[in-house]
């Protein structure tokens, strides 16, 4: 009885040790993502540096949308599109941190603020943030923004020559020095964005002069939430600009805990704890199965049903992030955006004098734009 007792023991456990060894055996034979080739140590740090887009761009097109980058010995595991990202997105910090990253990244608003400070203090920043970015004072800024534009533009002669970067990027710090404490570098380059496009593809500029003529008509030269609302065509138009131009290339984690990954093709890859993983908001933005020809400027991309349903998946938008870390300042970007660019498009012919290929400014270029003053006529 006794011996019987031992056998059916032993089978139990060696059942229990079978399944556990093939299961441990099954999670090493999973494999780990692609590493890029690089000379080893610099190869790719040098390219980062020099040119991630392009980095991101052309390892995408070899290896898919999960790759592992060698920098300094660190891995580096870039995750592109809805397909990848969930987890990124879902995870808790204690599994995908971004207080871990203080050990690795540049600080994303500067010195002293966000991942640069203390947890604690990081803490303070953004309660400090999520207040005053509450509804009614999102309403409030709108005033305070026009009015910071009405007293900067009219500063400016009736007609002329100026380098718009340097006017958009002197006035966004005026406007969120007035509205909020900090820098917001992000929205002085969409701003810009936003106007070359504009610019340069001015069939998109008379769509949104005609859209101005019809809000003015109902509502006056006056600009509040609801009004703002009105505006469409100048929404898609900035939507495009950020889509295209995202200022973010890459929103990084460091992995504390491992984590699978199954990509559209169905492949299975293992993230292993000590990677850092990334979301690219840049190259996610140009997938072309998200949208329809995504290199070309087309605000008006938003209104096909395709598109709508192809970008109505989950993180397939990740301009402003997502999930867990999603972006509160979208809502005051595009307040802001749209309040500056409706009262130059109402105020102002303008016409571009620098010729760039389209959509190709580097971020440094002078944007040299002849303007005249004018009345809307009906
Ligand atoms: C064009 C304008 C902007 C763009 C494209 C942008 C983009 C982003 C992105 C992609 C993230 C996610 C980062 C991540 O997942 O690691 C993020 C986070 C954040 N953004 Fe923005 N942003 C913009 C403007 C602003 C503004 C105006 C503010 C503040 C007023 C702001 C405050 C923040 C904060 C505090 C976070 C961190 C949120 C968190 O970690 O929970 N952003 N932004």
């Amino acid at each position: 009885m006794v011996y019987i007792l031992l056998s059916a023991l032993s089978l139990i456990l060696a059942t229990f040790y079978f399944k556990k060894i093939l299961k441990n055996n099954f999670k090493k034979s999973l494999h780990l993502p692609p590493v890029v080739k690089a000379w080893p140590l610099v190869g790719a740090l040098y390219m980062l540096t020099k040119d991630p887009v392009n980095l991101i761009r052309k390892n995408y097109q070899k290896y898919g949308s999960v790759f592992t980058i060698k920098v300094l010995g660190q891995s580096v595991t870039l995750l592109i599109g809805p397909d990848v990202s969930r987890h990124f997105y879902t995870a808790a910090d204690s599994e995908l941190s971004q207080e871990e990253m203080l050990k690795f990244s540049v600080p994303m608003f500067g010195p002293g603020i966000a991942y640069g400070v203390s947890p604690e203090k990081r803490r303070q920043q953004f309660q400090f943030l999520t207040k005053g970015l509450r509804p009614q004072m999102l309403r409030y800024y709108i005033g305070q923004t026009l009015a910071e534009a009405q007293d900067y533009f009219s500063k400016w002669p009736d007609s002329g020559t100026l380098d718009l970067r340097h006017e958009l990027e002197h006035l966004i710090t005026l406007t969120t020095t007035r509205c909020l404490l900090g820098r917001d570098h992000n929205a002085a380059t969409t701003a810009i964005r936003t106007g070359v496009f504009l610019l340069q593809n001015k069939i998109y500029f008379s769509k949104a002069l005609a859209e101005q003529k019809a809000v003015v008509h109902r509502h006056g030269s006056k600009i509040d939430f609801d009004i703002l609302g009105e505006m469409d065509v100048l929404h898609r138009c900035i939507k495009e600009a950020i889509r295209l131009g995202s200022p973010t290339i890459i929103t990084p984690r460091y992995c504390q805990k491992e984590f699978m990954v199954t990509t559209r093709e169905g492949k299975e890859y293992k993230i292993p704890k000590g990677h850092i993983v990334a979301t690219s908001p840049v190259m996610a933005n140009r997938l072309d199965y998200l949208h329809n020809d995504p290199e070309r400027y087309d605000p008006d991309r938003y209104l096909s049903t395709i598109e709508k349903e192809m970008s109505s998946q989950l993180f397939s938008d990740i301009s402003f992030g997502g999930g867990r870390h999603a972006c509160p300042g979208e809502a005051f970007t595009y307040n802001k955006l749209k309040t500056i660019w409706s009262y130059l498009i109402r105020n102002y012919e303008l016409d571009l004098d620098s010729s760039f290929p389209k959509g190709e400014w580097n971020g440094s270029d002078k944007i040299l734009v002849h303007y005249k003053r004018r009345q809307l006529s009906f």
